[in-house]
């Protein structure tokens, strides 16, 4: 059981984006924190899926899954062909080569990763309480889609939901039109008697136009949104490198998008 009287904190899309991933682990080595939550997508996009589990499975508490890694355990037919040969580009990179042990630990990681987590006023998840693994909260839907955010309020059985999946870092309260950016808030939304959605935004893939590596650290009594600059241009020349990663897949990484 984690216990939340510390800072936790909570890291998602990682994307085998290493560089991303050990700026963020610094970052947190850096602030206290006791404990990580791993909300999924471990792997696909990125160049380095074996070093990105070896590391989340080291140094998180919970790791839960991702469609990604469900993807690559399964099937991905449903995605574009860009992220659909990123999961082949993953399931090559986890073939049994010269360290069949390293290989089966980390198929076994993939399919061991849970759809959920909960503890004391939070849940946490991929996509959102009403479909952990793939539904997409967007940061339109409060004033778009209200029902939908009215329906998945309803499937919440906490005070507080934590997920990733968009790569948009932000928080939805009960009951308001709005999704509410970080820097509306100075980095920071205090947890109070209201029932919120909070994203946590994206390690390895930022789409907020920020290309900084996102993630939260829970204190007791506030969400703390932290961003942390990493060496882009390593990860953009080895997804270049690959045949099987798009280069857009590099371009979007220097925009945050
Ligand atoms: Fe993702």
């Amino acid at each position: 059981m984690i216990d939340f009287t510390g800072p936790v904190a909570v890291l998602s899309d990682v994307h085998g984006n290493l560089e991303a991933l050990d700026a963020v682990l610094t970052d947190i080595r850096n602030t206290g924190v006791l404990d990580i939550v791993n909300l999924g997508d471990c792997v696909g996009y990125g160049p380095n899926p074996c070093e990105c589990i070896d590391l989340l499975q080291a140094s998180c508490r919970i790791n839960l899954r991702g469609n990604h890694d469900y993807a690559t355990l399964y099937r991905s037919d449903n995605f574009n062909p860009a992220a659909q040969a990123a999961i082949l580009f993953v399931r090559q990179q986890l073939q049994p080569a010269d360290n069949a042990d390293a290989a089966r630990r980390r198929w076994l990681f993939l399919q061991q990763l849970l759809p959920m987590y909960e503890n004391a006023d939070f849940e946490f998840m991929h996509g959102s309480p009403r479909r952990p693994i793939t539904e997409y909260i967007l940061p339109s839907d409060p004033l778009c889609d209200p029902f939908k955010i009215d329906d998945i309020f309803a499937a919440m059985g906490h005070r507080y939901a934590f997920v990733g999946h968009t790569h948009y870092a932000g928080v939805i309260e009960e009951h308001q039109e709005s999704f509410v950016r970080p820097d509306e808030l100075q980095g920071k939304y205090r947890l109070t008697e209201k029932r919120a959605i909070i994203n946590v935004g994206s390690v390895g893939q930022p789409r907020d136009s920020d290309r900084r590596a996102a993630y939260v650290v829970i204190h007791r009594h506030q969400v703390e949104w932290r961003r942390v600059p990493y060496k882009v241009a390593d990860t953009v020349a080895k997804i270049e490198a690959q045949n099987l990663l798009d280069d857009q897949l590099a371009r979007r990484l220097l925009v945050g998008q």
